[in-house]
């Protein structure tokens, strides 16, 4: 079959209507769990058969119509995390369990049995801070710390667990009366139909559930991704928030469905504390979240007496498959939650300097002159941007990893250009490959079987964009390898170390197939149902693609890797994009919860589409856009192959120039945001964070979703409404914290009049590093010049830091190769300190501006660490108490203080 063209491509999209996807009712393992409505558990702990060792606590428990074991496994791992498994006592054959996405075994505690008698056992934990208790009939786990119960499990009695069973015999089937035949398949156990697609499961029902009882918590967030709001919402019957990757072209926004990625970790919060819980699961999963108000459940006596209402958020995970595996993070604060889930999955990977600048893409620049001229145009505009891509059409017939010979005739010589001026390339490569025998990609795979395999045993074929493909299986350390090493400069041919790679398409997408996806009965290495693993498999391709480009530089280099679908821990394989959002003002706003949910998730290298991939937005629409961009993780310019062109300068000189401002201010800004990079690598905070996490004892904040804040330092508003005159700013804080030069109260209405900025506020007490000008691209930026912007807090003290390296490479890991400098102003004296690493740089601290000192200085000088002394001109502004400090030249790299008198 011939490659898929335009045409073909939007008769596709035409036929993704609501029918090409399920409901939640249309699930049979949804359908199945929902016959289970809260109340007594059959399960009972046979607590007679505690073992305990230095790794864990181990106890079977019994249901008590089918009688069948299963295996509790709990343990405590380092800094307050808590595992519990649930598996089958002893299964017919072993069921699946995650692999790959957990950085290590993770380094366990020894709990101490304290109680374990009367039905009740008692586990506490080394430093004595947890409790767990679990109570025998019926089954139930609470989690206590310091005597407050934060969470339980199973205390609706909703813990499911099917056990694997031999197939029925073909004389059962046929003694099974037609009714109950009927029944069998509405359950769908062995076989499920959906559509005209019929999902053949070989190893019979296997899905498993259980709810969580989060006690005082009423807001509650993550599970990404969706296109829905911050907070979780309360889910109905059948609208269950579902996480299973799918591609889905022109989706809705406020729907829970998943789309492309998965990440199933959840966050609950209340002023005092913030919990996780993250279910280790990558099979379809469905997530109920129901918040209501319940007396008297507090744990605290006096409470209870009072009969005061409190919150509780039920949380019911459901999947179809593998084992419960989940892990209890337990803070107790937010950047705790972040850096437990980290402990396990990791961190982000430090992006290479270039890919936080602005990057140019559509679908698709046509050819060499093409990509030339929009080179060009950003110049002839004077508009800053690093990177261009090319999309799917730059390949010979969707043959990836090749160039179409006609119009990339030589993308070497293209690369060189782009080197030239100091600017990248990224290409598409997707995971399924074209079926064609002459195609050396696809021949290898086929010899060596490295193809996902149909439930016959033979290569799965399905249709993407080069019309019949086949899947590589990622899934298999081999294939990956393999992968890996197609990307040697050797092997892929015009390719050079500027090119960096896009993975998309990898939920994975199958035009004909049941949601357009894999079928669930495909196999893949070690004999495992696609059911098992879907949510990994964008995971694993990006894995497989940084490995090859950190490869191909024989270690040295970072890579940079785009993927659509990831699951938990894709964070340390590169950035997440949303997928195909469209140019509408409703998708530009709800691209703020959305991006803030995947940070929550750990994935901090995250952004939505500049623009709206599907359609054309009108300039207001696009500008708007821009300036959000400019402030948000990934910022890249993206349109779909029917949408106009749609480069900054084509929409007039008044919006080419606002454009060109936001994007410059993105460039003055990368020293902040790269710091925050190394500061999401090194620490796991989240780049792009929710107000709540920043201010966690403001109940205020916590529901906020049209706003947020850039690191701790930056709150910012994007406007996200059409003819906007006016924007509502909430600035959090207390009497000690100002936002800029503001004193903040909790309701600013700031009148917005203007076009040409969004609200971008410093926060007092906080210390900021900026570039005192863009440059074209970061590379040409490497010696500007440095600006501070101290903003002060009511004690007119503030602090700040600024991390910088060579920003392509990995000495900053092995050889220390980098700055890490603190500011502090205190009683007047701004002071530069090493923290540690080591750096060459000849870059100076220019220009220092300090908001909200209180008076008009006498004099200011400036000393290095030799003592030598100078002094300092400034200017003070009344109005705006704004002092700023020019001409510094004061080294990044050295020691130095600045005394304002
Ligand atoms: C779907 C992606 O989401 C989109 O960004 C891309 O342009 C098209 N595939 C074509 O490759």
């Amino acid at each position: 079959m011939e490659a898929v063209t335009p045409r073909e491509v939007s008769v596709q999209d035409e036929a993704v209507d609501k029918s090409t996807f399920k409901k939640c009712n249309q699930i049979a393992f949804y359908r199945r769990q929902k016959l289970l409505h809260p109340g007594k558990s059959s399960y009972r702990a046979l607590l007679e058969s505690v073992t305990l060792s230095d790794e864990n606590v181990k106890f079977q428990i019994i249901h008590e119509e089918n009688k069948v074991l299963l295996q509790v496994e709990i343990c405590e791992i380092e800094g307050n995390i808590f595992r519990l498994k649930i598996d089958e006592a002893s299964p017919l054959r072993a069921r699946y369990k995650v692999r790959d996405v957990l950085i290590k075994e993770p380094t366990t505690q020894r709990l101490f049995i304290s109680q374990n008698e009367g039905g009740i056992l008692v586990l506490s934990s080394v430093n004595e801070d947890y409790k767990l208790q679990v109570i025998a009939n019926p089954f139930q786990v609470e989690l206590q710390s310091k005597g407050e119960t934060i969470l339980s499990m199973n205390s609706n009695g909703l813990l499911y667990f099917e056990h694997l069973q031999p197939k029925p015999t073909a004389e059962n089937e046929e003694a099974a009366s037609d009714s109950s035949k009927e029944t069998q398949e509405d359950l769908g156990l062995w076989q499920e139909k959906f559509g005209s697609f019929l999902d053949i499961k070989a190893h019979g029902p296997s899905s498993v559930g259980v709810d969580f009882s989060l006690r005082g918590y009423d807001h509650v967030y993550g599970i990404p991704q969706h296109t829905e709001g911050l907070l979780l919402k309360n889910t109905s019957d059948g609208d269950a928030y579902r996480l299973y990757n799918l591609d889905i072209f022109g989706h809705k926004i406020h729907d829970k469905i998943g789309i492309y990625g998965s990440v199933p970790l959840l966050l609950a919060h209340k002023p005092n504390r913030t919990s996780g819980i993250f279910w280790l699961n990558s099979s379809e999963t469905l997530v109920d979240i129901s918040t209501k108000a319940v007396h008297g459940l507090s744990g605290s006596a006096a409470e209870t007496a009072k009969q005061k209402a409190v919150p509780l958020t039920d949380v019911r995970w459901m999947s179809e498959s593998g084992i419960i595996d989940v892990f209890l993070l337990m803070g107790p604060t937010a950047f705790d939650v972040f850096k437990q889930f980290a402990q396990l999955t990791g961190t982000q990977a430090l992006p290479p300097l270039f890919s936080l600048g602005y990057h140019q893409c559509r679908w698709n620049y046509e050819d060499e002159q093409d990509v030339k001229a929009v080179d060009a145009g950003f110049d002839e505009h004077d508009i800053p941007y690093d990177v261009i891509w090319l999309d799917i059409e730059h390949t010979d017939g969707k043959r990836y990893f090749t160039w179409d010979k006609k119009k990339f005739q030589n993308p070497r010589k293209m690369q060189e250009h782009l080197r030239k001026k100091k600017r990248k390339l990224v290409i598409i490569v997707d995971p399924h490959i074209k079926v064609d025998p002459k195609y050396t990609l696809y021949s290898q795979a086929k010899d060596k079987g490295y193809f996902v395999k149909d439930r016959n045993g033979q290569d799965f074929e399905g249709i993407c964009w080069p019309g019949s493909s086949c899947y590589l299986d990622f899934t298999n350390p081999e294939v990956r390898k393999w992968y890996a090493d197609q990307f040697a400069f050797k092997t892929y041919k015009g390719s050079t170390n500027i090119l960096f790679v896009w993975n998309d398409m990898n939920e994975p997408s199958v035009f004909k197939g049941a949601e357009l996806t894999m079928q669930k009965d495909a196999v893949h290495y070690n004999n495992w149902e696609h059911r098992e693993v879907h949510n990994l498999y964008g995971f694993y391709q990006q894995m497989a693609t940084a490995e090859g480009l950190i490869k191909r530089s024989s270690g040295k280099e970072r890579p940079f890797v785009l993927t659509r679908s990831f699951f938990a821990g894709s964070q340390k394989y590169g950035a997440v994009w949303t997928g195909d959002n469209t140019a509408d003002w409703s998708y530009l706003k709800i691209s703020i919860p959305m991006l803030l949910t995947n940070s929550m998730a750990g994935i901090s290298f995250c952004g939505a589409d500049v623009g709206g991939f599907i359609g054309d937005p009108e300039p207001e629409l696009l500008v708007r856009w821009y300036q959000a961009g400019a402030y948000q993780p990934f910022f890249r310019g993206h349109s779909n192959m029917e949408s106009k062109r749609r480069e900054p300068w084509l929409f007039g000189e008044k919006n080419t120039q606002i454009i060109r401002e936001a994007i410059k201010e993105r460039y003055v800004l990368l020293p902040y945001l790269y710091t925050l990079f190394y500061r999401a690598h090194t620490a796991a905070e989240p780049v792009m964070r929710p107000l709540w996490v920043e201010f966690p004892g403001n109940i205020e904040t916590f529901g906020v979703e049209n706003e947020y804040m850039l690191g701790n330092a930056l709150l910012v508003h994007p406007v996200t409404e059409k003819d906007a005159k006016a924007v509502s700013v909430l600035l959090p804080g207390s009497a000690e914290v100002r936002m800029n030069i503001y004193t903040v109260t909790f309701q600013t209405i700031l009148p917005w009049l203007c076009f040409l900025q969004i609200p971008v506020f410093q926060r007092g007490g906080t210390v900021i590093p900026l570039k005192t000008t863009a440059g074209k691209s970061t590379e040409w930026m490497v010696d500007t010049s440095y600006e501070l912007h101290v903003a002060l807090d009511t004690e007119a003290s503030a602090i700040g830091e600024l991390y910088l390296d060579d920003g392509h490479s990995f000495q900053y890991l092995h050889k220390k190769q980098f700055l890490y400098r603190k500011f502090t102003f205190h009683k007047s004296i701004l002071s530069s300190r090493d923290e540690s690493g080591q750096y060459q740089t000849m870059c100076v601290v220019e220009r220092v501006i300090v908001l909200g000192f209180g008076h008009q200085p006498t004099f200011v000088t400036a000393c290095s660490k030799d003592g030598k002394e100078k002094e300092v001109v400034f200017t003070y502004d009344t109005k705006t108490s704004a002092l700023t400090l020019e001409n510094l030249a004061l080294s990044l790299a050295a020691d130095w203080k600045i005394c304002v008198n």
